[in-house]
């Protein structure tokens, strides 16, 4: 059976799509699932951090592929017949280089990091979104918890016409320092991490299959 597509987007930079598609091909690699993960940022964080991976353990237990925008499609098919799961990072833009990405999707996802400027952000993703007919699921990231500003968007982003995740990333040091390390926060980082990461996966798998 092919393999599910995750495409990651959002106009705004700093949202943390590559945090998202790193955590959970990890996650998803952790639960024996064969992940590869497709990057089609220029700037090629998904790739540094994949490298970096495979100098520190060796087998980074995952593919890594990168193709232009309009190579998504070709490079997708390819990575599905031998991959459970193919998550696909993008650059911080919404035009129609978005696509081919969006095409493939099984689920979008769209982080928004806990800023007004972040959520003003998704509108264009997910107009780009409902045009190819699919499902977006924004999902909050760097929460602060119990602060009013992660309140405030929580609520907006309710009011989109979006689907919003339960699972919520929490703003936390590890995630940016395990980013750097190449690996999954849940690898270096404490219950708290490991729980939320795992949430969201549970969440993530369930819509795909869904
Ligand atoms: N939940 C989080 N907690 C702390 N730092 C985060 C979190 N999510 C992302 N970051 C940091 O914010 C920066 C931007 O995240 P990144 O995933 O690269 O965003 P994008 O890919 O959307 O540009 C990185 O330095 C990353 O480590
Ligand atoms: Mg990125």
């Amino acid at each position: 059976m092919a393999g599910k597509v995750i495409a990651v987007v959002q106009q705004k930079g700093g949202s943390g799509k590559t945090t998202l598609a790193v955590n959970l091909a990890v996650a998803c690699t952790r639960r024996g699932m064969t992940v590869a993960l497709l990057d089609t940022d220029p700037q090629g964080s998904l790739g540094r951090w994949f490298m970096a991976r495979r100098e520190r353990l060796g087998d980074p237990g995952m593919e890594f592929s990168t193709s232009s925008a309009w190579g998504v499609s070709y490079e997708c098919e390819k990575l599905k017949r031998s991959a459970d799961i193919v998550i696909i990072d993008t650059p911080p833009k919404v035009d129609a280089d978005l696509r081919p990405a969006l095409r493939e999707a099984d689920l979008i996802l769209v982080p928004v990091a806990s800023s007004h400027v972040d959520l003003w952000a998704t509108d264009g993703v997910l107009d780009l979104a409902a045009r190819e007919r699919k499902a977006a699921w924004m999902v909050l990231n760097r929460v602060r918890q119990g602060t009013r500003l992660s309140e405030d968007v929580a609520r907006a982003a309710g009011e989109l016409s979006a689907g919003l995740a339960e699972a919520r990333l929490a703003n936390r040091v590890a995630y940016a320092e395990t980013l750097g390390q190449g690996l999954g926060a849940e690898e270096a980082g404490g219950k708290a991490v490991k729980d939320e990461v795992a949430a969201l996966t549970d969440e993530v798998l369930a819509k795909l299959n869904g």
